[in-house]
Formats: structure tokens, C-alpha cells, sequence
């Protein structure tokens, strides 16, 4: 694309963003300039060479496979198979989980504390560090609107732990245990020391202010959580994870949703990204499914190009923890050593985080001359919400010149720019997803994309992307060894 192309098409955005945020722009209009982008194009062999890059023979033969998986999937959704498509559209579970969180914000809650592990507090943790200052904790709390300081727990580390107790006043804390299944030990655990600590502190009838848990549904063919006993016990608030929907899958329910609302996040915000993605994502085709595409070429990356690594580098402290939550998803649903046929395949890219600039320093000299055996998928910001200037100062060493008077946000961009291109020279396949703003609308588009994304990948592979047979297997042991039920 020539410069003045460019510079064209990079006006009319920045003119379509701005018309957007005027008053008297529709709904729709406004939306879309939040669309985010997905590029594919230096993950292709016309970027890296055919060794490395997908070609479009290839990206045409998974055509027909991918249409078939379309319609399984489809069918699946509207079976109610698998749930996570359409949380955003349960006004019920919204509407409750906001008027919860409202009643309990009036109460007047100073920190909120999120007991849960896994697919119960990754999701979370994304959220918190995309929407909310890096420095949220130590703000003062009129600068954090009057919302809890917010802690999610999702160790046994009893030093992490202990040290949250001393932080977190039971009086002053409303804590949140998450569990789909109800009887992860990690979480088990640290209920058992935090009802206690309430019982003492507080005394049994004041449990149900200060704990609200969230977990399988009762009956329905669900395994009984160990959560309602308890429940109701003390006469618990408790919200449900639907049974079709998976715990890496159960952001949008009230495993994310609740501390979301707990916290002054835009709900609507999330439930309109996850609309737009939904619609994005509705076709089967290639050239118009960004999530089939991107699940398409990380299948064909893995299986016809060696590239059994998936690295995720966000270019923003904020979206950092949008990596590791990825990095569950990929794993956990992909990596599979059987087919859903039972054949033996040990499948599964192995997902890595990284963070740009920061691991600049860190990887890229590996991911540029070490094995080319990754994709790499930039998640970039377009426009940061503040701007720092570096300032005209240090004018005695001459050899700063080229910072003085500009912008971290320019530098950020511009080693963005010499990473990928530095790649592209090493035939390294980037993908790059391109966040217009920050907000919640954005990120829910980013987190659904992903969902979309590999429950189309379990398909390519043929294997189960919704269950954990090999997590399930640990868990039972740890318990066996600790004297349980195995
Ligand atoms: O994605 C998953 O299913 C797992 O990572 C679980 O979320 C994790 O093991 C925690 O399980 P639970 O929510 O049942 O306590």
C-alpha cells in the first residue's frame, strides 16, 4: 500500500471514530468504530515463504472441513451442547447479577475477595487488569469511584493468603467462592479458612453479608456441588454456571459477570462486544469468520508447518492477562490425546504469553532465531487512553535526540512495528489483532473471538475442546493424598 493510501485510509478511520463519538450517532455507528481488526496477512506464505506461511491451497482444502464443522456447531449451539455463545443474552442472569452487585455496594464494601482457580478466576483477572488501572489497589478510593479494592485468590500459597487476610478486614469484605464443580480443593480450601475467619469475626448470621458463591446448578443432572450445602447453610446469595457452559469458557456468566458488576464495569458494554463478535462470527466461511480464520491457520500452522507453539503478545499492560486467559483456553481445550473417535493423537499447540515491549528483552531473540516452530499473535491497542509525551529534557547528550519531544505511545508503536517487521525478515508468521480502544465492548469482542476461535480449532483437530480429562485426573489424586475421596 503506497504512504498516501495509507494516510487516506488512516483519516477516514480516524474521521469514522470521531463522527462516532458525536452526539446523534446511531447505536450501530458507534459500535462498529469499535470493531476490532484482525490481520492475518504476515501469517501467510506470500509474508514468510511457504515453508512457514499458511498458502492459499492449504487455507482452501480446510474449507470444506471447516463448513462441516460449522453446521456441528451450529447445531451444537442451538441444542444448548454448549452454552458459552449465548450468555450475553441472558437479560435474567444480567439483570440479577447488577441489582446483587448494587445492593451489596450500598451495604458499603471495601475489598472484594474471589475465591477460585482455573476457568473461575482467569477470566476475572483478564477484566480486571484490561478495565481497570494496573495501580487499582493502591488508589485511593475516590479515585477508584467508591468501587472495592479487588483480590483475586487463585493459589493455595498461604503466604499470598495470609497476607490478603491482614489486607482484607472480614467486616469490611465481601468474598465471592467460585467453583463450577464445587469441590476444587484449592477453593474448598480457602472457604473453609475464610468461613471461619467470618464465624469468628463475625458470628454465623452476619456469613450471608460477607459470601456469596457461585457454582453449579442444583439438580439437573449436575454432580452436586459442595457449595450448596453451604449455601444454604448460611442462607447464601448464589448464582449459577450453567451446566453446557465450561469453566475456561464462563466469563460472561456470573463467574466473571458478578466482580465485573462488583467493580463499576459497563455490563452492556460486554454484552454488546460479545453480540458484535457473535454476529462476525456467524458465517462459515473463511474470508468473513475472523475466528474460523484464525483457528483455521493456527491448525494448519501446527499440523503442515511445525509450528506446535502459540504465542500471544499483548503490546499494552492491559491486556496482559488477556494472554494468560488464552493460554488456559488453547491448552486446556486442545491439548487432547484422543480423537473424539478414541484414536491416539496428543494434540494441542502449546500456548506461551509474552508481553511487548517488556519481553522484547526477553524473547524475541529466540522467537526470531531460535526454532521457527510458533505463530505469534500481537494484541495491540490503536489509540491508548492517555498520552505521555517525553519531555525535551537530557538536551546535553545528543544521541537522544530521536525522544525528545516524542511519545511513549509513538515508541510503543514503533517497537510494535520493528518486531513484526524484524519477524517478517526472520519468516516468522505473525497474526495481529488490532483493539481500536480499550473498554469493555472491545474486550468482550477480543475474549468471544478466542472462545469462537477454539471451539472451531477442537473441530479441526477432532478432538473434545469442552472437556479436561487430564486436569480431572490430577485433581483426584492431590485428594486422594490428602486422605479424600479419590
Ligand atoms: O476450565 C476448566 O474447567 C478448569 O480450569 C476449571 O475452571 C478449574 O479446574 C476450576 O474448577 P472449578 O471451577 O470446578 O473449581
Amino acid at each position: 500500500m503506497s504512504g498516501c493510501t495509507r494516510d487516506k485510509k488512516r483519516a477516514r478511520h480516524f474521521l469514522y471514530n470521531i463522527r462516532a463519538m458525536q452526539p446523534g450517532t446511531t447505536n450501530m455507528e458507534a459500535n462498529m468504530a469499535f470493531d476490532i481488526r484482525i490481520d492475518v496477512t504476515r501469517a501467510k506464505s506470500s509474508a514468510v515463504g511457504k515453508e512457514n506461511g499458511v498458502m492459499p491451497v492449504e487455507l482452501k482444502s480446510v474449507e470444506p472441513q471447516i463448513a462441516a464443522a460449522h453446521k456441528v456447531l451450529r447445531k451444537e449451539r442451538k441444542d444448548g451442547v454448549y452454552g458459552f455463545w449465548d450468555l450475553y443474552k441472558d437479560r435474567g442472569v444480567w439483570g440479577d447479577v447488577k441489582t446483587t452487585a448494587e445492593a451489596f455496594l450500598r451495604k458499603g464494601c471495601e475489598n472484594l475477595v474471589v475465591l477460585g482457580i482455573g476457568g473461575s478466576a482467569l477470566g476475572l483477572r483478564a477484566l480486571i487488569t484490561a478495565l481497570r488501572s494496573q495501580h487499582y489497589n493502591i488508589q485511593s478510593k475516590r479515585a477508584r469511584k467508591g468501587f472495592p479494592r479487588v483480590f483475586v485468590m487463585d493459589n493455595i500459597d498461604p503466604v499470598t493468603f495470609r497476607d490478603m487476610m491482614r489486607l482484607c478486614p472480614p467486616g469490611k469484605t465481601l468474598y465471592n467462592a467460585i467453583s463450577k464443580s464445587g469441590e476444587t480443593a484449592e477453593t474448598m480450601s480457602q472457604l473453609m479458612i475464610v468461613i471461619d475467619l467470618l464465624e469468628k469475626k463475625l458470628g454465623k448470621a452476619a456469613v450471608k453479608d460477607h459470601l456469596v458463591v457461585t457454582t453449579n446448578p442444583r439438580g439437573k443432572g449436575a454432580k452436586p456441588s459442595l457449595l450448596h450445602p453451604v449455601a444454604d447453610h448460611y442462607g447464601l446469595k448464589s448464582f449459577e454456571v450453567p451446566l453446557n457452559v465450561g469453566g475456561r469458557f464462563s466469563v460472561f456468566s456470573p463467574v466473571g459477570m458478578f466482580p465485573a458488576a462488583m467493580l463499576g464495569m459497563n455490563l452492556d458494554g460486554f454484552r454488546e462486544g460479545c453480540a458484535a463478535m457473535d454476529k462476525r462470527c456467524a458465517a462459515a466461511s473463511l474470508d468473513e469468520n475472523p475466528a474460523y480464520l484464525r483457528a483455521a491457520i493456527e491448525y494448519l500452522a501446527d499440523t503442515h508447518k511445525g509450528k506446535t507453539m502459540s504465542v500471544m503478545m499483548p503490546y499494552a499492560d492491559a491486556l496482559r492477562d488477556i494472554a494468560d486467559w488464552y493460554r488456559q483456553l488453547w491448552a486446556e481445550s486442545l491439548g487432547k490425546r484422543y480423537t473424539l473417535d478414541g484414536e491416539e493423537v496428543y494434540a494441542g499447540q502449546t500456548p506461551i504469553k509474552a508481553l511487548g515491549a517488556t519481553d522484547q528483552h526477553s524473547q524475541m531473540q529466540l522467537y526470531r532465531e531460535g526454532p521457527n516452530n510458533k505463530t505469534i499473535t500481537t494484541l495491540e491497542v490503536a489509540r491508548f487512553s492517555k498520552t505521555l509525551r517525553i519531555p525535551e529534557s537530557l538536551k546535553f547528550v545528543s544521541e537522544l535526540g530521536y525522544l525528545r519531544g516524542a511519545s511513549m505511545n509513538r515508541l510503543m508503536a514503533a517497537e510494535l512495528r520493528g518486531s513484526i517487521d524484524a519477524l517478517k525478515i526472520s519468516q516468522r508468521p505473525v497474526m495481529r489483532i488490532i483493539l481500536p480502544v480499550i473498554n469493555e465492548n472491545t474486550i468482550a469482542q477480543t475474549l468471544y473471538l478466542f472462545e469462537a476461535q477454539t471451539a472451531m480449532a477442537g473441530r479441526l483437530y477432532n478432538v473434545n475442546a469442552f472437556d479436561q480429562p487430564g486436569v480431572e485426573e490430577g485433581k483426584q489424586i492431590a485428594r486422594t493424598l490428602m486422605g479424600g475421596n479419590g
